[in-house]
C-alpha cells in the first residue's frame, strides 16, 4: 500500500502559477502517462471501496477530471457509471446548482434519470480544494434522492479546508 501511495506520489506534478499566479496546480496527467501509477490510484480506490462500502451501486464522477479515473473504478467493482457535468453539455431534462471553485464559478449538472431514489452512490473527482465542486456534486444527488456514502479524491488540499464543508467522508490518496 505504502508503495502503491509512493507512486501516485511521484507522478504528480506541480506547476507554479497556473491557471492564475498565486495557485500551485497539481497536474495528474503524469499518472495517466505512467499505466502502474494510474493501476496504483484504482487499486487503493478498489481497497478501500470493497472494505468501507461495500453496498456501492454507482460511481458518480465530476467534470472533468473524475471522468478519468471514476469509469476504471466502476468497471472494476462492477457497477456502473454517471457523470456530474458542467452546464449545458448535457442533454436533458437535467437539474443543476450553482457552486464557487478555488479560482471561478461553475454550475453543475446531471442528468434526472441518472440516479435513482435511494441509490447508494461514491463521488470521485482527482483532487480536493475549497470543496465547493464536490459540495454542488453532494447537493445535485440529494436533489435526485441519492444516498451519498462519501467522496474519493486522489488529492486533498488540506489547508483550504474543503473537507469540513462536504456532509459525507472524503477518502483522499495522498494530503497535501
Ligand atoms: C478542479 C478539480 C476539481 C475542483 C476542485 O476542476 O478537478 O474538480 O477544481 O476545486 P474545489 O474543491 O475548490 O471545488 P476545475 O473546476 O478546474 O475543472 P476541470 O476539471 O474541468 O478542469
Ligand atoms: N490542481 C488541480 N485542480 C485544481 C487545483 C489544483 O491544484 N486547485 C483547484 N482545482
Amino acid at each position: 500500500r505504502a508503495q502503491k501511495l509512493d507512486l501516485v506520489f511521484q507522478h504528480i506534478r506541480n506547476v507554479p502559477d497556473f491557471p492564475v499566479k498565486g495557485i500551485v496546480f497539481k497536474d495528474i496527467c503524469p499518472i495517466l502517462k505512467e499505466p502502474k501509477a494510474l493501476s496504483a490510484v484504482i487499486d487503493l480506490f478498489e481497497e478501500h471501496v470493497r472494505k468501507n462500502h461495500p453496498h456501492t451501486e454507482l460511481i458518480v464522477g465530476v467534470d472533468a477530471r473524475g471522468f478519468l479515473f471514476g469509469p476504471l473504478l466502476a468497471q472494476r467493482l462492477g457497477i456502473g457509471f454517471v457523470l456530474v457535468r458542467k452546464k449545458g453539455k448535457l442533454p436533458g431534462p437535467t437539474v443543476s446548482v450553482t457552486y464557487a471553485l478555488e479560482y471561478a464559478t461553475a454550475e453543475a449538472e446531471i442528468q434526472v434519470d441518472a440516479v435513482q431514489a435511494g441509490q447508494n452512490v461514491l463521488i470521485i473527482d482527482d483532487l480536493l480544494a475549497t470543496g465547493g465542486t464536490l459540495q454542488a456534486a453532494c447537493e445535485l444527488l440529494k436533489k435526485q434522492k441519492a444516498q451519498v456514502l462519501g467522496c474519493l479524491v486522489v488529492i486533498e488540499l488540506k489547508d483550504l479546508g474543503g473537507a469540513e464543508k462536504l456532509p459525507v467522508p472524503v477518502f483522499s490518496l495522498l494530503q497535501c
